[in-house]
């Protein structure tokens, strides 16, 4: 059996999150937040965190720099009961990545410092360890700008191994979409986009025909769709699920829980609308606190809202 269910290559830094700042940021004065949180941020680290909190076992790999952020953010992967023992600290200029979020209340600043994130490459991995799994998940494919070269042959040996893949691109920040994913799509099993990826990555701007395009490249798209839930497409079959009603403070990170959700669920075997159910479930848990793991790092709450939550389906079911 292998060691792992779930394999993650990926970025892994801190959000820094401040709020109750003016509307308005003059500069040369001194602002101040009367609120900070700082949380564990990226997607392949939130995915990882909130698969490990569900119960998945993971291992992680990726590359840090030698300095306390990356620290903190490798203490918070390993207390969610992710196995961090193969991440790489590189000393010298490249500091670990951070994301600093200006929360105001009707929009926010989202500055991204990419240090370390942008120079996982291919001789910071090791193909035995991410090969001990079941499945592979690979998100951020446009931030892994030193690995993305070499992401599809990446996916076809860990695929010649046996383990199933799936890739949550996320956005391209340059919104270039060039198309070297496709080779790296040859190998994908489960893709997970967002409304907006889904169209850019199929090159239209129509959801639907952006579905059917993408399930003729992959055998089961996944497509997050915010407050509306999610759906899914394999070959001709169409699954939807709503979204789950609660209490949303922030949107940060949902669809990685989504992702880590849907995965969980897939992995054991359940099927498509379980999984989707799950999914949805994840990521609504998710908006409830602030970031994307502060819901999923505190035990008592994540597993009270998920039996509050399952026990809510049950009854619509019946
Ligand atoms: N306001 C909300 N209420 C309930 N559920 C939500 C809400 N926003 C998001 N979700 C859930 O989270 C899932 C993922 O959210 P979204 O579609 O925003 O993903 P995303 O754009 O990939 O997010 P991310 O910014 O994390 O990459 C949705 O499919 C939905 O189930
Ligand atoms: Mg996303």
């Amino acid at each position: 059996m292998p060691r792992f269910d779930v394999t993650v290559a990926g970025e892994l830094n801190l959000d820094l999150i401040l709020y109750g700042l003016p509307e308005q940021l003059p500069p040369e004065r001194e602002l101040l937040a009367d609120r900070m949180m700082l949380t564990l941020g990226s997607s392949s680290a939130i995915v990882a965190h909130n698969l490990a909190a569900l119960g998945s076992r993971v291992g992680f790999q990726s590359r840090i720099g030698d300095d306390p952020l990356g620290q903190i953010a490798l203490e918070r992967l390993s207390q969610a009961g992710v196995d961090t023992s193969r991440v790489r600290h590189v000393p010298g200029a490249t500091k670990s990545g951070l994301t600093v979020i200006l929360h105001h209340a009707a929009w926010r600043n989202i500055l991204t410092y990419p240090g370390t994130i942008a120079e996982l490459q291919w001789d910071d991995l090791d193909l035995d360890y991410l090969a001990d799994a079941r499945h592979f998940h690979l998100s951020s494919f446009y931030l892994q700008r030193a690995l993305r070269p070499r992401v599809a042959e990446l996916f076809q040996r860990l695929k010649s191994k046996g383990l199933t893949i799936s890739l949550d691109t996320n956005d391209d920040p340059d919104d270039r979409w060039e198309d070297d994913l496709e080779g790296a799509l040859r190998y994908v099993d489960i893709l997970l986009p967002n409304e907006r990826e889904a169209r850019k990555i199929a090159r239209t701007d129509d959801l639907e025909s952006a579905v059917r395009k993408l399930a003729e490249l992959v055998p089961l798209v996944v497509v997050k769709l915010g407050r509306d839930g999610a759906l899914a497409q394999r070959g001709k079959e169409r699954f939807t699920s709503p979204a789950r009603r609660v209490n949303a403070v922030d949107p940060v990170g949902a669809g990685d829980s989504f992702d880590a959700g849907f995965l969980h669920h897939y992995l054991r075997g359940a099927d498509l609308p379980t999984c989707l159910e799950k999914g949805n479930l994840a990521g609504a848990l998710s908006t409830t606190r602030p970031g994307g793991t502060e819901a999923f790092r505190d035990a008592e709450y994540r597993e009270r809202f998920l039996r509050e939550h399952a026990a809510v389906s049950e009854r619509a079911r019946s």
